[in-house]
């Protein structure tokens, strides 16, 4: 057996260390014994948003970038999608087994408990401003349910963390469903329980006059499936904002409310608006070419491509192109379609892509199918949040579970100036990087 560790040698001093490796890392503290002199705080690592760093340990998901597998709890996401329904996954991501007949029936009654929101919290959102973004109500409302239950902030308290969870699962489709209908004026639906998860969700989004909503079964299949792709997927952005705001004891409405934030940004979640924002801006195949040139100019991005950790096709954009077409059946087909597969085929041939290896992730078609159902853009962001509230929440809970994790707070290079003297403010001379606006 080969020793796992790593020999080093400072060059400043000449001296050489033994590091032991841990899983194929260098655990960071390990460097501080490294150091010039007694008085030198030892070494540290520099890695700007996190390129190669492990910030924790996890059973959750797992992600095999470079050869295209995603994997929650060891069962490959195509099984998954194929065989079970998103709440099945969801209590697969939050206990780590798939549930038996009676488990699934005591969580989906469970979790149906807890659809209803108090009536103060349909108040507060009917002031939101009639064009708000749903995005930005979500976050909103989310936060606001931390003062609904404030017994949330016992963290430490198994059963107690187990009843927020279950009620943030219920409570987040009936606050995308109030945030949708309140840009249309029209009033909120209550939930009815006697549907399933996304039978009611579709419910609480749609129902008008009819006494009993019933669902096209084949887009509440699609639109589950797309919550299972969702559901989960390591430590991407939103997830590391939600270990990292957790890892205060912030309580989880708080917890999940800035990890909804980060999720909304176009690098993030907000990506499936913008691929349609950008499909609609293309309009016709015959304007590929120049937008294909002005993206590899680097004045554009192509939404929708390229992954932090995926260097190979997501999975989750194959299974979902596939969705796509069983929608339309219901739908009629929505043309953006064409646009983005001639956009994905050219994308996929050319040698700026190819080099970088760029391809499609799961939001470069997600929103072409949100939107055949009715969805207007700027809920897609809101529809993806939903799903991953269940991701947020299971990783939440191995951090809090986790022996070796602590509050976290990274290090910092520091450029700024050396210490000074403060001068009278008649004495000063300096100008501001950005003037302040004149109104
Ligand atoms: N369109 C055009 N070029 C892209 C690109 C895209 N969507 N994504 C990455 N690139 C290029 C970068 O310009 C860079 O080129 P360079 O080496 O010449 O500078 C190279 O590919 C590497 O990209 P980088 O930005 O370093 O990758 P990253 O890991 O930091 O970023 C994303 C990952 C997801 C943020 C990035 O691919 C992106 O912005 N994609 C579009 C938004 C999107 O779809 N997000 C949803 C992710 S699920």
């Amino acid at each position: 057996m080969p020793e796992e560790t790593l020999t080093i040698t400072d060059n400043r001093t000449g001296k050489t260390y033994t590091v032991p490796l841990y899983k194929g890392t260098v655990r960071a503290l390990e460097l501080r014994h490294i150091k010039t002199d007694a008085e030198d705080f030892g070494l540290m690592t520099y890695d700007p948003a996190f390129l190669n760093t492990a910030s924790c340990e996890s059973s959750i998901t797992f992600i095999d970038g470079d050869r295209g597998i995603l994997e929650y709890r060891g069962y490959p996401i195509e099984d998954l999608a194929e065989h079970c329904t998103f709440l099945e996954v969801a209590y697969l991501i939050i206990h780590g087994e798939l549930p038996t007949e009676e488990q699934y029936v005591e969580w989906k009654n469970g979790i149906g408990r807890h659809t209803l929101l108090h009536e103060s919290t349909k108040k507060f959102m009917e002031g939101f401003r009639h064009d708000a973004h749903p995005m930005g109500m979500l976050v909103s409302t989310v936060a606001a349910l931390s003062t609904v239950y404030p017994e949330a902030k016992e963290v430490h308290d198994p059963a107690n963390r187990m009843r927020q969870m279950v009620r943030l699962i219920a409570k987040m489709p009936s606050l995308s469903a109030y945030s949708y209908r309140h840009a249309f004026g029209r009033y909120y639906v209550y939930p009815d329980n006697d549907l399933g998860y996304i039978e009611n969700y579709m419910n609480m989004l749609w129902r008008r006059v009819e006494p009993k909503y019933v669902a096209n079964p084949i887009l509440a299949r699609a639109l589950d499936l797309l919550f299972t792709l969702h559901a989960d997927h390591e430590q991407n952005c939103s997830t590391n904002v939600m270990r990292a705001v957790g890892s205060a004891m912030a309580d989880p409405y708080l917890s999940v409310s800035a990890a909804a934030s980060a999720l909304s940004g176009p690098l993030h979640g907000g990506a499936n608006q913008e691929v349609l924002e950008m499909l609609d801006l293309i309009g016709t195949k015959d304007n590929i070419p120049g937008y294909i040139q002005e993206v590899k100019e680097g004045r554009r991005k192509l939404m929708g491509f390229g992954h932090r950790v995926y260097k190979n096709y997501d999975p989750r954009a194959r299974i979902v192109k596939r969705t796509a077409y069983e929608v339309f059946e219901v739908t009629g087909i929505n043309p953006r379609l064409e646009i983005g597969m001639e956009l994905e085929r050219i994308a996929l041939e050319d040698d700026y892509f190819v080099k970088r290896r760029l391809y499609p992730n799961v939001d470069f078609y997600s929103g072409i199918i949100f939107q055949a159902m009715g969805f207007r853009p700027d809920m897609f962001t809101v529809l993806f949040a939903i799903p991953r509230t269940v991701g947020w929440l299971a990783q939440w809970q191995e951090m809090l579970q986790d022996p070796e994790q602590k509050i976290a707070r990274p290090r910092q290079i520091y450029t700024g100036s050396q210490r000074r003297e403060v001068v009278a403010r008649a004495l000063r001379n300096s100008t501001p990087a950005v003037a302040m606006p004149s109104r």
